[in-house]
């Protein structure tokens, strides 16, 4: 059998927690599981939810609409567009990495640049698509000089992975329009945002000002449902969005119904809202607590936040996986979200902070002792 091969590689993060997990079973110990990049705070409750969706229905039961359920485009529309945009560019994925993947599929671009602390599965997705992957060293290195990256692609995620950092909206915003005048086609892949943010938050309505961006986006971490597979893409580009469509329409044959029609409910309804208000509050809450223990206690990396600032859902501390592993705490190590050389990475570990705060500070306080 002839084998037509990406290079790309299986995720090493995936390894990490088999792994983990394998240790705990074999030593019978507690562990935190601070390498995953899922909210574990609390999960979001839907028992009001699932009584609205009839699994005896058509609409449960038939194919559904190629581009996504029409109900749950418009309720992105109005919930992250201030209905500003039309709901023809809006495409329902199966969670953020489809919608990256079918974005750089159909895009015809020279070179991608991340940043220079990016999401690891970036690496492989543009294996996959043969396009060649480079970093930016900062947000100021676009806005300073945006001719470097002309006829590119750049993708700005923020907050970031795995840095967890947030910049300040107004200059982003300003860089993307520098960069659009030098023909660079930003991807704005920003599942974490939304996490942070309620309904009053316009950054969408804003970014539609911008011919050449699309933004892809995600209910695994803003919603906490990471195992339903649903995220979207925008793009107000019409021939990219008709090759778009025909690349999504054979990558699956539509999204899962159940997953469509839950989001659409918890996006429209008073339960549905109260649900994901409830989900993000404790989220957000405890991640706060967990980054002021970090720093109150050193293990924050302050050399990684001097531009920014800390929010989540992941930080990066100054403390490394091997370090975190003998107090039964997992991580990922640095290197594993960056190509610089000049950095040693083996001084730091990714960790989710997304989890109990009262359990984050057992461990971490046996740290202390
Ligand atoms: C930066 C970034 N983009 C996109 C995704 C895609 O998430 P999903 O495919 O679960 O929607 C992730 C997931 O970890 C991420 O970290």
């Amino acid at each position: 059998m002839k084998i037509n091969k990406s290079t790309a590689k299986y995720s090493a993060i995936v390894g990490i927690g088999e792994n983990l997990k394998k240790k705990s079973i074999e030593t019978g110990e507690e562990y935190l599981f601070l390498n995953r990049g899922i909210n574990q705070v609390v999960n979001i409750d839907l028992s009001e939810i699932i009584p609205m969706l009839d699994f005896n229905s058509a609409k449960m039961q038939y194919y559904p609409n190629n581009k996504g359920l029409p109900e749950l485009t418009e309720a992105i529309n109005k919930t992250y567009f201030g209905d500003k945009t039309k709901t023809e560019n809006i495409f329902i994925t199966a969670g953020g990495m489809n919608a990256l993947y079918l974005t750089y599929r159909t895009l015809d671009v020279k070179k991608v640049f991340t940043p220079a602390f990016f999401w690891g599965a970036y690496t492989n997705l543009f294996k996959i698509c043969k396009i060649p992957h480079e970093y930016y060293e900062s947000y100021n290195e676009l806005y300073e000089n945006p001719e470097k990256f002309k006829n590119s692609s750049i993708i700005i995620c923020d907050p970031n992975n795995p840095l967890g950092d947030k910049f300040d909206d107004e200059k982003l915003i300003e860089t993307v329009g520098l960069l659009e005048k030098h023909n660079v086609t930003v991807v704005w892949d920003g599942p974490y945002r939304k996490l942070f943010y309620d309904e009053t938050d316009n950054i969408y309505e804003r970014l539609l000002e911008f011919d050449n961006l699309i933004i892809t986006d995600s209910f695994s971490k803003s919603v906490g449902l990471s195992g339903q597979r649903l995220g979207f893409m925008h793009s107000k580009n019409a021939e990219f969005n008709e090759e778009f469509s025909i690349r999504l329409l054979f990558s699956g044959n539509g999204i899962n119904m159940f997953a469509q029609w839950a989001v659409e409910r918890i996006l429209t309804t008073p339960e549905g809202k109260k649900a994901a208000l409830n989900f993000r509050t404790k989220t957000v809450h405890d991640i706060a607590k967990n980054i002021e223990f970090l720093k109150n206690h050193g293990f924050l990396a302050e050399e990684f936040y001097k531009d920014s600032s800390p929010l989540g859902i992941f930080v990066i501390i100054n403390l490394n996986y091997e370090q975190l592993l003998e107090y039964n705490i997992g991580s990922v190590p640095l290197n594993y979200f960056t190509l610089k050389k000049n950095i040693d990475t083996n001084k730091y570990a990714r960790i989710c902070v997304s989890v109990p705060n009262e359990k984050f500070e057992y461990f971490f306080k046996k740290m202390i002792k």
